[in-house]
């Protein structure tokens, strides 16, 4: 693969938790597979006064801890962070701009970075709209020419309908659609990518795939930590804002989009949208009735003593914020009509796993018995998107031997089974697509306002009826009780995933 074109990679709140963890050991894995352009540097600006030395030790700190590749002779970390520089200003005041400006000047005199430019914003939201004004009063958001910018975003886009309308417009006053990529993480995931070419690439799945053969969809997002330091952001946030909206919704649009005319942004973002546009909007008593929200509270994990959502640091003693949400809802379309799809997602749960269960129609007539009475009576396929990332078959097979009794079984495919493949990570990928002005797995404006429409009656909901059901779960348990009950048919419950993908049902690792 061509590499990108040489540009300046700007980030904003460099001193912050992302760039350390995620976003510069990313870079590193690219520089590794020669995936960066010789001309290239990185500028950190944050409030943070650091001296370029402090910020490129505090990189290779992060470097020996957070990079998935190592350094070595042909690429080592000391001489990956010299490409990093520092500057200091107040990013929250337009006049110190001219600072940044100065400082991609001389870049662009010693680098030769073609003027190409990408900001990176790993701030708060409300800065935003201050940084894109800051950049604007400098003339730094105008592609020309051949010369580029572009602007990252990171979630949350907005905490609500309105509020993601504001982003949006005041957004688009400074730099076009085509310039904007706002970053869904999950979407920079090898195995949520392989949904839509296990779908699209293969004829068996696609004949399936439709409201004569799925009964219903079920997606897990399972987090076992709890919500760590991060009780400020999470009060303010809830699973529902947190996971749901973005996250889980993406995951939903890709199991039932219609297949796109070309593997293209333009023709993928489309079939994205038009599955936001479908969701059913749930009435007053589906708010009431398919919804169920839980907060974890204290217990004892494997010996050890957790807290309880209410007493973890930063958390108001009588929240009402949710850490775990069960939904059932409907896309009103063709191919999905009365098709539920059930997604859950929760913190402190008994392990970490995120994975989407297509449950098939039973059989219409059942001739066979079973050894033990127990039989999944319909066939499930599961993605599974970490860990143990793959996808697993469940059906039924003769057990050997007289007569014809049934057993179930799994058919596996995992990807650790390949062999020398390397799997980047998401914020590898993303990095590089945007380098290389790559928009498919970024999240267009009109998805994301889509996407608050269906979300937002159900806050609307909560905050009319803020005595609605929350219930407590104990840490370390799969969540209320209460959301088994969002399936009609008391056959159907939620899966019981286990870390280890294959072998479940014999084994079960959490
Ligand atoms: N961390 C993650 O894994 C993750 C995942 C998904 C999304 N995000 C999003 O990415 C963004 C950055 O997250 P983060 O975890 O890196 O946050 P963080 O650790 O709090 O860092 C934010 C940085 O922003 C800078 N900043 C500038 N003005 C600020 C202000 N007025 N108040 C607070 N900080 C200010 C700070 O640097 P200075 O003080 O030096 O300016 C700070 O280093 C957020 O929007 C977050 O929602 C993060």
């Amino acid at each position: 693969m061509q590499p990108p074109e040489p540009h300046t990679l700007v980030i904003f709140g460099a001193s912050g938790d992302l760039t350390k963890r995620k976003l510069v050991p990313a870079l590193f894995d690219l520089e590794k597979q020669k995936l960066l352009p010789d001309n290239f540097k990185v500028l950190g600006v944050g409030r943070s006064k650091l001296s370029d030395q402090t910020f490129r030790k505090n990189m290779e700190e992060a470097l020996v801890k957070f990079a998935y590749q190592k350094s070595d002779e042909s690429t080592r970390y000391d001489k990956f962070i010299k490409r990093l520089d520092y500057i200091s200003f107040d990013t929250s005041n337009p006049g110190d701009y001219h600072i940044l400006t100065k400082k991609l000047a001389e870049i662009q005199k010693e680098d030769n970075t073609h003027g190409n430019l990408i900001f990176y914003l790993a701030i708060p939201p409300a800065l935003y709209i201050p940084v894109a004004q800051g950049l604007v009063a400098e003339g730094l958001n105008q592609s020309k020419n051949k010369r580029w910018r572009r602007i990252v975003i990171e979630k949350p886009f907005g905490s609500d309908l309105q509020s993601s309308l504001d982003l949006n417009s005041k957004l688009l006053q400074f730099f076009t659609e085509d310039q904007i990529y706002r970053i869904d993480h999950y979407l920079g995931k090898e195995t949520v990518q392989n949904i839509i070419v296990t779908r699209f690439s293969n004829a068996i799945f696609e004949p399936l795939w439709n409201r004569n053969f799925i009964h219903h969809v079920e997606i897990t997002a399972a987090e076992d930590i709890g919500i760590e330091n991060r009780g400020g952001y999470y009060e303010q946030s809830g699973a529902l804002r947190d996971m749901f909206q973005n996250h889980l919704l993406q995951l939903v649009a890709l199991v039932a989009m219609e297949p796109p005319v070309l593997a293209d942004p333009k023709s993928i973002r489309n079939e994205v949208l038009k599955v936001f546009e479908s969701l059913r909007p749930m009435n007053e008593k589906e708010l009431m009735q398919s919804i169920v929200r839980g907060q974890y509270t204290a217990s004892t994990i494997r010996g050890i003593k957790v807290a309880g959502y209410r007493q973890e640091n930063g958390v108001n003693p009588e929240s009402r914020t949710e850490t775990y949400i069960a939904v059932k809802f409907y896309i009103d379309n063709w191919r999905w009509n009365d098709v539920p799809f059930c997604v859950r997602t929760g913190k402190r749960l008994p392990t970490r796993v995120t994975e989407i269960v297509i449950h098939f129609q039973s059989a219409p007539h059942h001739i066979f018995s079973t050894l033990t009475g127990i039989l999944e009576d319909h066939n499930q396929l599961i993605i599974r998107i970490h860990p143990d990332e793959g996808l697993l078959i469940k059906f039924g097979m003769k057990i050997p031997g007289a007569g014809y009794k049934v057993q179930n079984v799994n058919m596996d495919f995992l990807y650790s089974d390949l062999v020398n493949i390397y799997l980047p990570n998401a914020y590898e990928r993303l990095l590089l697509d945007c380098m290389l002005g790559d928009p498919t797995l970024f999240t267009r404006g009109d998805a994301v306002e889509c996407a608050w429409k269906f979300v937002d009656p159900i806050l609307n909901y909560w905050k009319s009826y803020p005595d609605h059901a929350l219930y407590g779960y104990p840490s370390g348990t799969w969540g209320p009780k209460e959301a088994d009950e969002l399936f009609e048919d008391s056959k159907y419950k939620w899966r019981y995933p286990c870390k280890n993908l294959s072998n479940d049902g014999i084994y079960c690792e959490l």
